[in-house]
């Protein structure tokens, strides 16, 4: 199978464009779209064959269920089955949030088909802010089931081209609307578990949901440092967790502490891999790339400390760039793990497989 890429402006998605690959949906075929967070693979959610096709291209184990993305609040009740309390902690979760990078699991209908939820009761929900990402789901008339457009197992992509390297010759069509906006996966919160339960975290962040609900919200324990996870009051884990990796094929370390005490870390790390004849990758914040300037075989700059929302947006990309240098070893600089710093984290983490060495506090 040829994979075409068709550009298509991200701001105002010519409906022609739209409209072809629509087609491809409705015919029970995949189409890789971008969305504020990743690129995603949809297919037609309410047609289970095309849904198994998404598990096929992407190598995906099958008892990990999609997001279900809707473009209007009726599309919700075409797959879901909201308690009134569920209900109107959903509207004032909506009011604040979607459009946008926030995912809502809920009692599902009978409309949706098991290959969606991984025989799950409840569905995964979220409307994405961007207009290519909508316009299709418009045009196509249904919700569209859509994991994250990458090989499983790999970064999830935050370019076409990232989508092209992973599924060229299993897809038709990849619309290319340019990079994404937020650069990470939703954040996923679970609006059957009491309280509310954080599965992922990602831009939308525990804080921020608190003030919208103004009730307790949970966050999974595994959330924060990636560890094995537990059962949380008789809440299975999302069982994603247990899967994304979200790594490259070289080995990571993240190292997390005291800026100035990372750097220390890191100058001597970087010097005895070069000893060893080790080819060193750096993933560096701007400060960090400031004073380790000139060290290492490979950097790849993500953003300004201050900023999480600008790190967020560039760490799939240089986990993929620096994956592509040929290196023995990527060092990534951690930063504070507070508001979107905890989601940023939370990937990094998972990308050096929880491999994380800790600069001692000075
Ligand atoms: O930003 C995003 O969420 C992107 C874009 C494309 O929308 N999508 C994405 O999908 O990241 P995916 O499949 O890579 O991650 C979906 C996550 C998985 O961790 C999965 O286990 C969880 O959502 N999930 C899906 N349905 C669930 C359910 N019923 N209960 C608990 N977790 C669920
Ligand atoms: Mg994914």
């Amino acid at each position: 199978m040829g994979t075409r890429l068709l550009a298509i402006d991200p701001r105002q998605p010519a409906a022609d464009l739209l409209a072809e690959a629509a087609r491809i949906v409705k015919d029970g075929g995949l189409v890789a779209f971008p969305t504020e967070t990743v690129y995603g693979l949809g297919a037609d959610a309410l047609n289970g064959s095309a849904v198994r096709s998404i598990f096929e291209a992407k190598g995906r184990p099958a008892d990990n269920p999609l997001i279900v993305h809707i473009a209007s609040m009726d599309d919700l009740l075409k797959v879901s089955l909201p308690t009134q309390a569920q209900q109107s902690a959903l509207e004032r979760l909506a009011e604040e949030f979607w459009p946008g990078p926030l995912t809502v699991v809920l009692p599902k209908n009978d409309a949706v088909p098991k290959e969606v939820t991984a025989g799950l009761n409840t569905v995964a929900v979220r409307m994405p802010a961007h207009p290519v990402a909508l316009g299709l789901i418009a045009a196509v008339g249904r919700p569209i089931a859509a994991p994250s457009a990458n090989r499983s197992g790999r970064p999830s992509p935050t370019e076409a081209s990232h989508v092209k390297g992973d599924l060229d010759g299993r897809i038709p069509l990849i619309l290319d609307g340019g990079p994404t906006e937020v650069g990470l996966e939703s954040t996923v919160l679970d609006l059957t578990a009491t309280p509310p339960l954080i599965h992922r975290p990602g831009s939308v962040t525990v804080e921020q949901i608190r003030h919208t609900l103004q009730t307790a919200v949970a966050i999974a324990p595994y959330v924060f440092d990636g560890g094995a996870g537990e059962e949380v009051k008789g809440v299975p884990l999302s069982p994603g967790i247990k899967y994304e990796h979200y790594a490259p094929r070289t080995r990571c370390i993240l190292v997390d502490g005291p800026f100035d005490s990372v750097m220390t870390l890191l100058r001597e790390r970087i010097a005895d891999e070069s000893k060893k004849g080790k080819r060193v990758g750096l993933l560096l914040t701007d400060e960090g790339a400031k004073v380790l300037k000139g060290r290492g075989n490979a950097l790849c700059v993500s953003g300004s400390r201050g900023e999480p929302a600008e790190i967020a947006r560039h760490i799939y990309r240089c986990l993929r760039n620096l994956d592509e240098a040929d290196l023995d070893i990527i060092y990534i600089e951690g930063i504070a793990a507070t508001g979107v710093g905890a989601a940023v984290m939370n990937r990094l983490s998972r990308a050096a497989g929880h491999r994380i060495l800790r600069a001692p506090t000075l």
